[in-house]
């Protein structure tokens, strides 16, 4: 059986940290899912690791979606969770209903992701709970948001901005959101939100004290030119490739390779 929500509000009560990757594609998603990871997320990252944009602005919801359905392809056990790209949910309720319906019946969503806790938001948070679609929350740097940030900065640093955030997770949680993801906010302030909570709070960039933690793939093999600060390279792939590829050019021309 999939990871389910309320599996993952009961991992929040046992304090059992949740875990969870971003995947783009069906022999990613497969390993990330035999590893035993508790969600994946086809986070809208997926524009600067796997189309190289350099933002999240430009990802269209077809791109989401063909990436998605390869991610479905590949995961048996864990959740699936789908970003929904800017401006495909932002408009209205309806037009967020439309492009959430077709996550989940073109490419077997378990539920979506949705950046921002304005009072809109929340409203149309509420309007896909009440028809059966669960949502997974996102505050503090919403990439979608970067021009306005002025870049990916840490969001929350003084009280009143700590303080906001803090009511746009209690406005989520209230709109029925399963969980929320908070990125790059200060540690103390995640913790406020996580004790605050009854869902969980995944966290990326806003220190040990979330009920979970997620990060970029792409970012934890080793694979970015670039990552954020406080992003971890479990593996260094990139290097890695480099190496393999030059072996492989390296055997061909010199009549090494096939034997
Ligand atoms: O798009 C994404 O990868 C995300 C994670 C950073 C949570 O939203």
């Amino acid at each position: 059986m999939p990871v389910t929500t309320q599996q993952l509000i009961r991992f929040k009560q046992q304090e059992r940290p949740i875990v969870a990757l971003t995947a783009w594609d069906y022999l990613l998603a497969q390993a990330l899912d035999q590893a035993g990871i508790d969600v994946i997320l086809v986070g809208d990252s997926l524009a600067m690791v796997a189309l190289g944009y350099d933002t999240t602005i430009p990802l269209t919801l077809d791109e989401t979606l063909h990436h998605a359905k390869a991610v479905r392809r590949g995961v048996k056990e864990a959740m699936m969770v789908v970003d929904l790209p800017f401006l495909s949910y932002q408009e209205s309720p309806e037009q967020a209903l439309r492009s959430a319906g077709r996550a989940f019946k073109e490419a077997g969503a378990q539920a979506v992701k949705l950046e921002g806790g304005y009072p809109a938001i929340a409203n149309t948070v509420s309007k896909l709970v009440q028809i059966g679609i669960p949502v997974m929350g996102h505050v503090g740097l919403t990439p979608q948001s970067v021009h306005q940030f002025g870049g990916f900065r840490q969001q929350g640093k003084s009280p009143e901005a700590g303080d906001r955030i803090l009511e746009e997770a209690i406005a989520l949680e209230q709109a029925g959101c399963f969980a929320i993801v908070l990125e790059h906010i200060p540690d103390d302030l995640a913790l406020r939100i996580t004790q605050k909570l009854r869902i969980p709070t995944i966290g990326i960039g806003a220190g040990a004290h979330c009920d979970g933690q997620v990060l970029v793939t792409a970012d934890l093999l080793g694979l970015s030119t670039w990552h954020p600060p406080f992003a971890k390279s479990y593996v260094n792939l990139r290097e890695s490739i480099t190496q393999a590829v030059k072996t492989f050019c390296t055997e061909v021309r010199e009549h090494q390779f096939p034997s």
